[in-house]
């Protein structure tokens, strides 16, 4: 890196109403629009971590404006713009140096309540779902798949939109139930055409998307847009195709270091989280700027 920069834990904006801080993102609400700024904060087994990891907030920010960009003639999405001086709000501008480059101004929709996950590897909560039930969410898969082993085609594996704890897999029927068979049925054929359509690109990159996680939501015109963040390593696995090797974990391109590093002190991943040393801050923001170049073509800084 050729420059040292500080993250950015927390954004305080008192003249906008504050509509949620999340892990990682404080979002505000500016008129029937949303301003959703992503910072620095990182969180590792769901705690949040005292370190902030440099330029994370501003790739994930401009990679979700890439894949909005990428996949926009086949889906409809939130973004309006990320360009500061394009969003016409005398507020904002004025807190230009903090917002620049990690914020978006989204069209804000009912909020569908499914976390639609499309998985193409078997990773994570599905590889655990598997090896106990042989399905995820219901879908029988063929027997012998070993972790990380590459599904026979992309599936579609909901979740509940938890607002406390963990989500929780559910079946497309449960989706059907709670938003009726026409809406799942699109959030389904949508959620798995935008995953085809990016994880083609990304494996001509080197980069394997294991699985993701989008959000769909409802305009007043009743359209069903995409929403929230998209195909960033918070919402996906992202695996280099280099040394990818079925039969185990996979590393991550984003939080191994720091999992590593957690996970060699013993902490018991029970808040307050351990602060992290200055070298695992470094290489897992380098790690965050590599992907976006590897998916981009571009560079960051
Ligand atoms: N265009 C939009 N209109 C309305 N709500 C949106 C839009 N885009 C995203 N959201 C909602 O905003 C919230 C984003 O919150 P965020 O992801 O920062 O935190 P969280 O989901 O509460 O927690 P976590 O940090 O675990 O993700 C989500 O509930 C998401 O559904
Ligand atoms: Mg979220």
């Amino acid at each position: 890196m050729n420059k040292e920069i500080l993250p950015l834990l927390t954004t305080d904006i008192p003249q906008l109403t504050l509509c949620n801080r999340g892990k990682v993102r404080d979002i505000y609400a500016v008129n029937d629009t949303l301003l959703i700024v992503t910072t620095d904060r990182i969180s590792a087994f769901d705690v949040v971590l005292p370190s902030g990891i440099p330029y994370k907030g501003e790739v994930l920010t401009k990679l979700s404006e890439f894949w909005f960009t990428y996949t926009s003639d086949i889906v409809e999405n939130h973004l309006i713009t990320t360009r500061i001086e394009k969003m016409n709000n005398a507020i904002i501008a004025g807190h230009k140096d903090v917002l620049h480059g990690r914020s978006m101004l989204v069209k804000k929709v009912k909020v569908i309540p499914v976390e639609c996950v499309i998985r193409g590897y078997l990773a994570g909560s599905g590889w655990k779902e598997y090896q106990q039930t042989q399905s995820i969410c219901g879908i029988k898969l063929p027997a012998g798949l070993r972790e990380s082993d590459k599904l026979p085609e992309p599936i579609f594996t909901p979740a509940t939109k938890a607002t406390t704890g963990h989500d929780e897999n559910i079946s497309f029927s449960k989706v059907v139930g709670s938003v009726g068979k026409k809406l799942a049925e699109e959030l389904k054929e949508k959620s798995m055409k935008v995953y085809l359509r990016a994880s083609e690109y990304a494996r001509e990159r080197g980069i394997i998307i294991c699985d993701t996680k989008f959000e769909w939501g409802i305009t007043t015109d009743n359209k069903v847009i995409l929403i929230d963040e998209a195909l960033t390593p918070d919402s996906s696995r992202f695996w280099p195709s280099e040394g990818y090797e079925p039969g185990k974990p996979q590393h991550s391109y984003d939080k191994q270091f720091i999992r590593d590093y957690l996970e060699s002190i013993h902490w018991d991943k029970k808040p307050p989280a351990p602060t992290l040393p200055a070298d695992i801050i470094r290489k897992t923001s380098e790690k965050y700027l590599n992907a976006y170049k590897a998916l981009t073509g571009k560079s960051l800084i």
